[in-house]
């Protein structure tokens, strides 16, 4: 058995952005043989490495487009790095974007079903669980509305309901928990330190500094996909503030 819950070595990963309209896949096939479609490579990761321990609660901080959901979604499997490797040891549960997993036509109640069916959880397992998620999530009366008319800090709360009541060994959050009211944020942090008592492993991203100097025992900061640096809590988030207090 690994100790590391998350163990990703030299992951790079370019997106090719096209800049050119092709109106049909034909046209694009035909520019495509012709070499005439001009491609603009981004670098969005630039060869990050990064271990995480079972148990262990980390966090990531960076400025906007600094690689933070990129590096989330190869962590979780949604997409595959253009280089490098990712060794994941146990289930995961990724937050990553509002309403992720969710369909915003269906209510509330189809929605925990589709969802938990997305998570990999039986039908029985959710039947077992709804009572729980609805009372996290404090939807009760709003069950059978469909999730468009929700705000986003209720979609927020039954996503992060559902992601932490079957106890994932991973669980990555994703700004999910500035989303909601002050209150729920209360709530989600409680239940990731439960869930942290509990060995799972945690990662954050966050643009409440104080969050992450309050939960996490290591900080990654990503600056335009590089490691900037990466270490204890507090000498990190210390040399993040610096840095970025002066913008
Ligand atoms: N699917 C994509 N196609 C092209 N570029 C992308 C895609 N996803 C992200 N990017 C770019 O990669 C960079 C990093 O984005 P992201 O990981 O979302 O940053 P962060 O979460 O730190 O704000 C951004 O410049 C973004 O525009
Ligand atoms: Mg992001």
């Amino acid at each position: 058995m690994s100790e590391y819950a998350i163990d990703a070595k030299n992951i790079y990963m370019r997106f090719n952005l096209s800049k050119e309209k092709v109106d049909n896949m034909k046209e694009f096939f035909i520019k495509l043989v012709k070499r005439q479609l001009m491609f603009d490579e981004f670098i969005a990761l630039y060869d990050v490495s990064l271990s995480v321990k079972k148990g262990e609660v980390l966090g990531i901080v960076g400025l906007n487009g600094s690689g933070k959901s990129t590096f989330l979604k190869i962590v979780s499997g949604i997409y595959k790095p253009s280089l490098g490797t990712v060794q994941v040891n146990g289930s995961i549960a990724p937050l990553i974007e509002l309403g992720t997993g969710f369909d915003m036509d269906l209510t509330a109640r189809e929605n925990i079903f589709l969802n938990g069916a997305i998570l990999g959880h039986s039908t029985k397992e959710i039947r077992e669980k709804f009572d729980e998620i609805v009372k996290f999530s404090e939807l009760h009366e709003f069950l059978d509305v469909p999730l468009k008319n929700f705000s986003s800090g209720m979609v927020a709360r039954l996503g992060f309901a559902m992601a932490t009541i079957t106890k994932p060994d991973i669980l990555i959050v994703d700004e999910i928990l500035s989303v909601g009211d002050f209150l729920f944020q209360e709530k989600c942090e409680r239940r990731i330190s439960e869930m942290m008592n509990n060995g799972t492993t945690v990662i954050i991203v966050s643009h409440s500094i104080d969050q992450i100097e309050r939960l996490c025992n290591r900080v990654l900061w990503l600056e335009k996909g590089k490691t900037r640096m990466l270490g204890e809590t507090e000498e990190v988030c210390k040399a993040y503030k610096t840095t970025t207090s002066k913008f």
